[in-house]
Formats: C-alpha cells, sequence, structure tokens
C-alpha cells in the first residue's frame, strides 16, 4: 500500500515538532517537516527521532516570508518522487507581541500578516497541485480562536487565515479544509504569551494538545469537518 504522505510546515519546534513525531510514529508514512531553515540543529536532530515501520522523514526549506520557497520546494519534493500530499497542516506561524488595538503599530501588524497571511496563501497555492493529486485529500490551517486578550497584532491574522481556510473549503468541494484552535500551548510562542500577561506558563502541554489535533485530523471527513473550525479537543467553535 502507498505510503501516507503529510506535510507539516513549521515542524523544527513547537506544535509542529509535536505533530510530526506523533506522524513519525505511525507507520507507512511519509512525512515532511517543512522548515525555515533545514541547516539548523533544530531542524538536523529531527533526522534521530523515532520512525515506525515503513515510515520516512523528508526535511524540505520553506520560510513562510518567501513568495518562492514553496514553489521550490515542490521541486525538490517532486525529485525526491513526491507527486501528492495526502494531509498538508500549515503550522508555521509567529506571534512576537500582544498590544491593545488602541496601540498597536501597523507595521506590527504587517509583520505577523506577511508570516501568517501571505505565508498561507504562497503555501496553498504551490501545493494545491499536490493535493489535488492525492485521494481524500486534507488541509488543516493550525489556527486561533478569539480569547478576550489584547492581541491587535497577531490575533487578526489567524481570523484571516481561519477565512481563507473556509473559502478553499467552499471552493474545492474535493478538498477537506479546516482551521483547528490547538489551545493555549506551552511552546515558545505560547508561553510568551503568558509571560506578556504575568502567567507562569501557557495552559495545555504540546503532548495533549497534538495528540489531539491528530485525533481531529483522523477523524474528519469532507462532510463532518470541511469549513468549520475545530478544537484541539474535538469541539466545533462558532466562528
Ligand atoms: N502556542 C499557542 O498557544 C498557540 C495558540 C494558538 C495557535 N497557535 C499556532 O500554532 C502554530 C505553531 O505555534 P507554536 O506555538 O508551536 O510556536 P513556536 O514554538 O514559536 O514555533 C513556531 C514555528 O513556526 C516556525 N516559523 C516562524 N516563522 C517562520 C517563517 N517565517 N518561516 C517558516 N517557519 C516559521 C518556527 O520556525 P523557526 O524555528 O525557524 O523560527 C517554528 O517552527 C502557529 O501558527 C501559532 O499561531 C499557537
Amino acid at each position: 500500500m502507498a505510503p501516507t504522505i503529510v506535510l507539516i510546515t513549521g515542524a523544527n519546534r513547537g506544535i509542529g515538532k509535536g505533530l510530526l513525531e506523533l506522524y513519525l510514529a505511525k507507520p507507512n508514512h511519509t512525512v515532511i517537516a517543512a522548515n525555515r531553515t533545514p541547516d539548523d540543529p533544530t531542524s538536523k536532530v529531527l533526522a534521530e527521532l523515532p520512525k515506525a515501520e515503513g515510515t520516512i522523514l523528508l526535511v524540505t526549506k520553506i520560510d513562510a516570508t518567501s513568495a518562492t520557497d514553496p514553489t521550490r520546494a515542490v521541486k525538490d519534493l517532486a525529485s525526491r518522487g513526491i507527486n501528492h500530499i495526502d494531509i498538508l497542516i500549515a503550522n508555521a506561524g509567529i506571534a512576537l507581541l500582544w498590544p491593545k488595538v488602541s496601540e498597536v503599530k501597523v507595521e506590527d501588524i504587517q509583520t505577523h500578516v506577511d508570516t501568517n497571511v501571505y505565508g498561507l496563501i504562497h503555501l496553498y497555492q504551490a501545493f494545491r497541485p499536490l493535493l489535488r493529486k492525492a485521494r481524500g485529500p486534507k488541509w488543516v490551517t493550525i489556527g486561533s480562536n478569539f480569547i478576550p486578550m489584547q492581541n491587535a497584532a497577531y490575533a487578526p491574522t489567524k481570523v484571516v487565515q481561519h477565512w481563507y481556510t473556509k473559502a478553499i473549503a467552499v471552493e474545492e468541494p474535493w478538498l477537506t479544509a479546516f482551521p483547528i484552535d490547538p489551545g493555549w500551548v506551552q511552546t515558545d510562542l505560547g508561553n510568551r504569551g503568558a509571560d506578556a500577561f504575568g502567567y507562569e506558563k501557557a495552559a495545555v502541554t504540546i503532548e495533549d494538545s497534538v495528540n489531539g489535533l491528530v485525533k481531529v485530523i483522523d477523524a474528519s471527513t469532507l462532510e463532518t469537518h470541511s469549513g468549520k473550525l475545530f478544537k484541539h479537543d474535538g469541539a466545533e467553535e462558532p466562528w
């Protein structure tokens, strides 16, 4: 049987790495880590992660701020025999500061838009043909639902990601496309946020978050999930 091919962006740390570990633990999978800097030690060590039988790891370069990296990655992967993608998890993202609407600088909004929004669009446009070639393909955006905390540079970019993901689901009825909120997770990003708000750490462990995310992705179908927003615990969230 052909392996299931999964691509995860930003798979060298945080939620992306947690997801990578879980997919590498599944047999007969080809798992692609699409990382900003494949030469960085955080990417290099991924080669040593345990893998189930028939499962392999490939690493390719995608910087979310590059308009050309995704198409180059498609060519790089084609040269290694990858002509379709079954599951694509758009995970790479930044959250650098948490201003109020009254004080946010538009340059800071722009920085988050460059990575989180334009990065998603370049990724989708480059990889859509490979998803089209799969049977029952899935596009998953690691999003973030509204929380009542000041967050005027980053949070709006996640809402825009949700919109694009829902639009993809409507435009492409063959593709199961949906965003999932991973919870407030104890990653560099999540814990920096906790620190900024005077908490010791974020609420959810990486392990709990990614176990939930993979369960939701495994259970997802066109009819039940496409175009809807979910939480890592499997609950459907309002838009
Ligand atoms: N943690 C939370 O509480 C939380 C909540 C809701 C949603 N999320 C979302 O979950 C996703 C992962 O976040 P995380 O918490 O795991 O954050 P993290 O630990 O800070 O990891 C971020 C990942 O994104 C990558 N990345 C950042 N900028 C990039 C770029 N320009 N090009 C390519 N990769 C880039 C990082 O790679 P480098 O190592 O190269 O920087 C890293 O792999 C994000 O989309 C985030 O918005 C997180």
